[in-house]
């Protein structure tokens, strides 16, 4: 039995040995094999592309929408509340900033001219460095560099429960506007409520955009939160902070702790402390509350934990690049991200906020402070001080090692 299907295989590879040599003998003598797998990843991931501002639209008295289109090739797809990273240089800065894609996933798969949008919010008068920079410079025509789709703040059916509550600050409102258009579009299935807080009526982006959608669609709801003295208020408009009350007011049988209801929350920081306090007060489960923040703390002296003391200081940094070594300013109030790309090193960033790994980089001597929110780091990479640049800070003169990177 044994000899006999020994002999079965002896003579199966000699006769695959012949098909492989016909195929040898008859194959093209260039190399035209691509491979399937990165093909498909390339579609999904392209990198960094070029993409053109096809319109400039104001969706309120500080913010503007911009639409891109690709310059090359198709825009690859994504998840309503995905986000896009743009590259700048600005002066001798090199930088990146995160912005939530705005418009439906279904606008950049389908249609003569596929596009995706984003809301910007202009900076105060003295802050806001990127920004201020494109709310005042981009505009129709203009070619920038973009990298999609990233994040994690996206309905996902398998984990998440058809209700949905949006808890929204600033513009952190835009992510839900994306989610609103495809559930409105019927390719995204879920009913959305959102709550979108702010001080004054003057201060709500995409209001006029947000109530057209939830007129069309019964599946979604906008609520307005106004917290500012004297504020006209108008019919379905609530008062005040999105406090603990409103949250179980708009859950889902009323009851915020019975999982039916999963929250989404986004915005600025002091927004997302709030809610986070008031959802624990509600004893919503963990695995009902997906958050994602805009960028790092505004001023890390209020971070709890920090050494207020050394926040004037100015730190020097030594930045090893393979066997490069350079030395820069880095300032205690600032993340050292920010110190490498003011003196123009280049470095991989895109959340800014601790969260995608990406500025990942490895801390050879010093001390650091690293924000409760925002420490996306692993175990492993704590216990062998790897740090994630945006949201590290140096408490002393500090070395890292970081990635090489070309451009
Ligand atoms: C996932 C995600 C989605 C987001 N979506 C949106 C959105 O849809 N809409 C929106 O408006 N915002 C969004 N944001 C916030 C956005 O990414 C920016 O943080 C925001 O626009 C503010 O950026 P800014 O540069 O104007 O201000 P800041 O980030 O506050 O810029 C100031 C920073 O620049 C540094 N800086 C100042 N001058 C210089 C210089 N000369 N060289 C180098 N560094 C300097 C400062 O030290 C400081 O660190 C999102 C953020 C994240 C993380
Ligand atoms: S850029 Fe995402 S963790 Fe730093």
């Amino acid at each position: 039995m044994k000899i006999k299907s020994f002999l079965k295989d002896v003579g199966g590879a000699s006769r695959v040995t012949k098909a492989r040599k016909a195929k040898f003998d008859n194959a093209s003598g260039k190399n035209e094999y691509t491979d399937p797998i990165n093909a498909l990843a390339r579609e999904l991931h392209p990198g960094k592309m070029k993409v053109r501002i096809t319109k400039v639209e104001e969706v309120s008295p500080t913010a503007k929408k911009f639409t891109f289109e690709a310059v090359e090739g198709k825009l690859p797809p994504f998840q309503a509340g995905n986000y896009v990273s743009f590259s700048f240089q600005i002066g001798e800065t090199k930088t990146t900033r995160a912005y939530s894609i705005c418009s439906a996933p279904y606008q950049a798969r389908t249609g003569e001219h596929p596009f995706f949008e984003v809301t910007i919010r202009n900076g105060r008068p003295g802050q806001g460095f990127v920004s201020t920079y494109c709310y005042e410079n981009w505009k129709e025509g203009d070619i920038v560099i973009a990298d999609l789709p990233y994040g994690h703040f996206y309905i996902e059916p398998l984990r998440d429960s058809k209700y949905i509550v949006g808890l929204a600050g600033g513009s952190g409102i835009t992510p839900f506007y994306a989610m609103a258009q495809e559930i409105a579009h019927g390719t995204l299935d879920a009913d959305l409520t959102i709550l979108y807080g702010s001080v004054s009526k003057k201060d709500i982006i995409l209001v006029k955009q947000l109530t057209a959608v939830s007129k069309e669609c019964k599946r979604v709801k906008f609520i307005n939160v106004i917290s500012g003295e004297g504020e006209k208020l108008e019919k379905g408009d609530e008062k005040g902070f999105i406090s603990r009350e409103l949250i179980a007011k708009y859950s889902l049988d009323g009851n915020p702790s019975n999982g039916k209801t999963t929250f989404f929350v986004c915005g600025p920081l002091p927004m997302y402390n709030f809610v986070a306090k008031e959802l624990a007060a509600l004893n919503v489960p963990a695995r009902r509350i997906r958050m994602e923040t805009f960028g790092a703390p505004k001023d890390i002296s209020k971070a709890e934990g920090y050494p207020v003391e050394l926040i004037d200081k100015v730190f020097k940094m030594t930045v090893v690049r393979g066997v490069q070594e350079d030395v820069i300013d880095a300032r205690a109030d600032e993340p050292i991200l920010v110190a490498l790309e003011r003196h123009g090193i280049a470095t991989q960033s895109h959340c800014r906020s601790g969260e995608c790994g990406y500025c990942r980089c490895k801390v050879l001597e010093g001390t650091f402070f690293v924000p409760s929110v925002g420490d996306g780091r692993r175990a492993a990479d704590k216990r062998f001080n790897y740090v994630h640049a945006c949201s590290t800070y140096p408490t002393s003169d500090i070395k890292v090692r970081i990635p090489i990177l070309d451009d």
